[in-house]
């Protein structure tokens, strides 16, 4: 093996900078040379990729996005034929490949192994939602845009009381970032897609709590349990209170990485890089009960990550320190 491919793939995720450049020093450290592939798998269809090296990476881990741009194509997968795949590495002069994405990604990733072809999976997704790992990149880094949106949220909503907030986050059809950030910020609910809430139940414990004069109350909503402002009126009606919706969106998934996200892009990105070379040619990073480790790619591919469901109802149920007082 002379050259290792790097492709960025999917959403975005804070993070993938700089498991890009670990990838591409871990590789010059060990005598290989590294070749970026432009816009995901469809770079990898047409034949786009651009040479890196440790010049070239010099100052992106700090940076969110991906400096090799990604692509969601739906297409992709199927124009990603067995019999052509050994062409396209020899049009991007690879021999082997690093994906980094989130479940698409890793699926196609595993579809490039099945053809025979070296393939390492790094899980890089702010929606921590692959199987087979504790932590996918970019993860931390939005679940802090959360934190930051209720610290804001939070000094206007003591100066002018009695209101209820619903903070939309990202995640897809999957609730871990709001789960995990609400109770990180002591919120007062949480909702998400996996589990239908019993919503007269909830907003009637959050009604008495108001009564007995909670100054206000904040709810997380992961985007796939909105969106939050179909909630506006089901909740007012509930509670009896004025509801006012932040839905955070993009500007989750973009900014800086935080010293977790660029710790552990640099972790997986080197252990991919170690991995192909021990000659492993279908394996995912993983973390681990807090070890750096790998899993077959079978395992994100065939199994759903399960959901934090003791937390979700901690929450839930008011069984915390309330948020707001
Ligand atoms: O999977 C990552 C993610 O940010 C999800 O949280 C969100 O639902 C989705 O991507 C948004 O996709 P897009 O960037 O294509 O709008």
């Amino acid at each position: 093996m002379k050259t290792i491919g790097i492709l960025t793939s999917g959403g975005d995720s804070p993070g993938m900078n700089a498991c890009i450049a670990a990838v591409v020093r871990r590789s010059e450290v060990r005598g290989l040379k590294s070749v970026g592939i432009l816009r995901g798998f469809e770079g990898l269809v047409g034949g786009s990729a651009m040479q890196l090296d440790a010049h070239s990476v010099s100052g992106i881990a700090g940076r969110g996005g991906t400096i090799l741009e990604t692509s969601r194509d739906g297409s992709l997968k199927a124009r990603l034929e067995v019999g052509a795949l050994g062409r396209m590495f020899a049009a991007v002069g690879i021999d082997a490949l690093i994906v980094l994405g989130g479940g698409g990604s890793i699926s196609a990733a595993r579809g490039i192994s099945d053809a025979g072809l070296p393939v390492i999976a790094v899980p890089c997704t702010i929606d921590n939602d692959i199987a087979g790992t504790d932590y996918t990149i970019g993860f931390d880094s939005a679940c802090n845009r959360v934190i930051a949106a209720a610290n804001d949220i939070a000094d206007t909503a003591e100066s002018l009381g009695g209101r209820i907030f619903l903070i939309e986050t990202l995640g897809g059809e999957s609730g871990h970032i709001a789960i995990s950030s609400a109770y990180a910020i002591g919120a007062d609910a949480v909702l998400v897609p996996e589990i239908k809430p019993d919503l007269p139940v909830l907003c009637g414990r959050l009604k008495a709590e108001m009564d007995a004069g909670k100054t206000y109350v904040v709810i997380v909503v992961a985007e796939g349990a909105g969106p939050a402002p179909n909630l506006i009126e089901p909740i007012a009606e509930l509670v009896g209170r004025r509801v006012r919706v932040t839905a955070l969106g993009h500007a989750q998934r973009g900014g800086p990485p935080t010293y977790w996200d660029r710790k552990m892009a640099r972790a997986f990105g080197e252990r991919a890089v170690d991995l192909l070379i021990d000659g492993e040619c279908d394996a995912m990073t993983a973390l681990a009960g807090g070890v750096l480790t790998e899993t077959p790619m079978s395992v994100p591919v065939s199994t759903k990550k399960p959901l934090d469901e003791k937390t979700y109802e901690l929450i839930n149920t008011g069984a915390k320190l309330k948020a707001g007082g």
